[in-house]
């Protein structure tokens, strides 16, 4: 059990405490996430692999296919302060282009450019990100014809069933009230 009410070990458990929260904080705010834009993709479309979270101005960053983020991996490097800023790594190929905000766009999706792109963003510090790219057959949204359809079936099922649940109930508690 960790007590913070007897001197001197107080200080030194409030300091603890304290370097905990910092450490918590800290991590939480240098945390980056990749989100694509649009959230569904298909064949033939372009995606913005789009990153949220970057603390501070971006000195450089590199974009690798896969998980690891090894020279054989790197798709692109972009210093912004060079001239031009991007340069092609090995696994580079025509239809990404590299953002000055970190994100990277990707066009003319094919099933060959799925699988996971991972981003290395040096600002005062180094931060990662990983996305798992999938085409989708259909991107249709959760409230289709055919959800919709249902919903509306079911609404009116739900409906008819008070209503006749009422009127039954209704009838019901009248004739009650006659044999009394
Ligand atoms: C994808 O991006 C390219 C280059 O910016 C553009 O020419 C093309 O029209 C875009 N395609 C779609 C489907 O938005
Ligand atoms: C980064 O730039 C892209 C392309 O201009 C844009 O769509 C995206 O919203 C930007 N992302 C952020 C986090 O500003
Ligand atoms: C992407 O990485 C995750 C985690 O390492 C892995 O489970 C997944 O299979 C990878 N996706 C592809 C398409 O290789």
């Amino acid at each position: 059990m960790i007590s913070c009410y007897k001197a001197p070990s107080a200080m030194i458990c409030h300091f603890t405490a304290l370097l905990c929260l910092a450490i918590v904080a800290t991590s939480d705010t240098s945390a980056i996430k990749i989100h694509p834009i649009p959230e569904c993709v298909q064949n033939n479309q372009n995606v913005t692999l789009n990153v949220l979270g970057i603390d501070g101005a971006i000195r450089l960053f590199t974009w690798y296919k896969g998980t690891e983020p090894n020279s054989d991996n790197q798709i692109l490097n972009y210093l912004p302060s060079a001239n031009p800023p991007f340069t092609k790594g090995a696994q580079y190929f025509t239809d990404v282009i590299a953002q000055p905000n970190g994100s990277l766009v990707i066009t003319n999706l094919k099933k060959s450019y799925e699988g996971n792109y991972t981003v290395q963003i040096q600002t005062a510090s180094i931060n990662q990100a990983i996305w798992d790219l999938k085409l989708e057959e259909t991107c249709g949204s959760f409230f289709s014809a055919g959800v919709i359809a249902g919903i509306v079936i079911a609404v009116l099922t739900a409906i008819g069933a008070i209503v006749f649940l009422s009127f039954y109930l209704h009838k019901k508690f009248n004739n009650r009230e006659m044999n009394i």
